[in-house]
């Protein structure tokens, strides 16, 4: 007997909505039921373009019975009611990172989840795109021994000094450079150091272009430092205007968006250049004790989305765990400990790079 089709609704059709329905409506085994947008031009492209149902009123698709799995694509200060209602009307969710601007609607959102029985997966997406995927495995398979020190250069650019004039453009509606970009990279030092962050200092980059300088509505930081235990330390470092974001492939690194990670655990190390799509691996037993090069893993050839930013694919594995009866690949309250040290490294900018302990208790409500 073949599986069934599992029908989904999309709540927020702008750059990410559109995006999961250009490559939902290609598969045969999920279909699109319904979107749902305030903004009467993308309703109008949803039902033009892609002849999918809309909904002006998010709250009436969560009422469609036939929708089983609803992606929340809307802006940050959204994520919370729509995912609250989303869940209570029984439906499961696949929210956009980051989980939430603030802790008590964290555990709103978790508390939905608890009472609804239905799941909730927020889309740190790098877990499961193949190459921070394959550097976990790597270190799962004790390659090199127990992780101890890691370093994330991510030197993006968003739009030069331009300021955005969207939602992104107001503090209050995006919550902050590890709210909205960080918690990615925050996210991941937790996944492969395997163990909780205990403080956290984020250092403020200079101010380039003065207090007007900022394409976004956040301060950025120049480096963040993670403290995990026994002096294991985790550090992102960040040029966010060296580069150009949207760069034609194979342009990137000269254009200055740069965006690797290296790992260096008790018996070797790694280095992965997310845009060249390479993983080194080094071992520290080689000839007379010296490091030695063990080998190097290439995917050429391969969007750069699905080796570092798969949502896609997340989403779609999502929906068929789902259809399956398994659970998602991780937690939301897995989630909240990545936005625990988040919200840590938020009060350590605002404070000039205080060093901040990760506070991981849940206001109650
Ligand atoms: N996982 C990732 O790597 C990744 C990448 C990009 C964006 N995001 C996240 O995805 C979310 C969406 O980002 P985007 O770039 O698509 O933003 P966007 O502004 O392009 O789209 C948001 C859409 O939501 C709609 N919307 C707002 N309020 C609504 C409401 N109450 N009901 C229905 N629709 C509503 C807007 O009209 C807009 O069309 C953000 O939270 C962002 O942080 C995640």
């Amino acid at each position: 007997m073949g599986k069934r089709i599992m029908k989904i609704g999309i709540v927020g059709f702008g750059g990410v909505g559109e995006d999961i329905a250009k490559y939902i409506i290609n598969q045969e085994d999920i279909k699109i039921e319904a979107i749902a947008d305030m903004d009467e031009t993308k309703r109008k492209k949803a039902e033009e373009v892609y002849g999918i149902k809309v909904y002006a009123d998010y709250r009436k698709l969560c009422e469609d019975k036939d929708i089983e799995v609803i992606y929340n694509a809307t802006p940050n200060f959204m994520h919370p009611e729509v995912a609250i209602t989303a869940l209570r009307s029984g439906r499961h969710v696949f929210s956009e990172k980051p989980f939430a601007i603030k802790k008590e609607d964290i555990a709103a959102m978790l508390k939905a989840e608890k009472e609804s029985g239905k799941y909730l997966q927020i889309d740190f997406e790098m877990r499961y795109s193949l190459l921070p995927k394959r550097v976990k495995e790597i270190i799962d398979a004790g390659e090199i021994g127990k992780p101890k020190n890691i370093l994330f250069n991510h030197f993006c650019g968003g739009q030069g000094f331009e300021k955005e004039n969207t939602w992104r453009a107001r503090i209050e509606n995006v919550g902050g450079y590890y709210i909205e970009e960080g918690c990615h990279r925050i996210d991941i030092f937790r996944y492969y150091m395997g163990e909780e962050m205990e403080e956290v200092m984020a250092i403020p980059a200079p101010q380039i272009r003065g207090d007007e300088g900022w394409h976004r509505a956040y301060r950025e930081p120049a480096c963040t430092l993670c403290f995990f235990p026994e002096e294991k330390l985790a550090n992102l470092v960040t040029i966010q205007h060296r580069g150009v974001y949207f760069a034609p492939p194979g342009m990137e690194n000269e254009l200055g968006h740069e965006y690797n990670v290296s790992v260096v655990g008790s018996e070797g190390s790694l280095y992965t250049n997310f845009w060249k799509g390479t993983i080194l691996l080094m071992n520290f037993s080689g000839p007379g004790g010296k490091t030695s090069l063990n080998r190097m893993e290439s995917y050429p050839g391969l969007d750069t989305n699905f080796l570092h930013h798969n949502s896609l694919g997340f989403f779609r594995d999502f929906v068929y765990r789902i259809r399956d009866g398994r659970p998602p690949l991780f937690s939301a309250s897995d989630s909240w400990k990545t936005m625990a040290c988040v919200f840590a490294c938020e009060e350590s900018i605002r404070e000039g790079g205080k060093r901040v302990k990760v506070d991981y208790t849940l206001p109650d409500v």
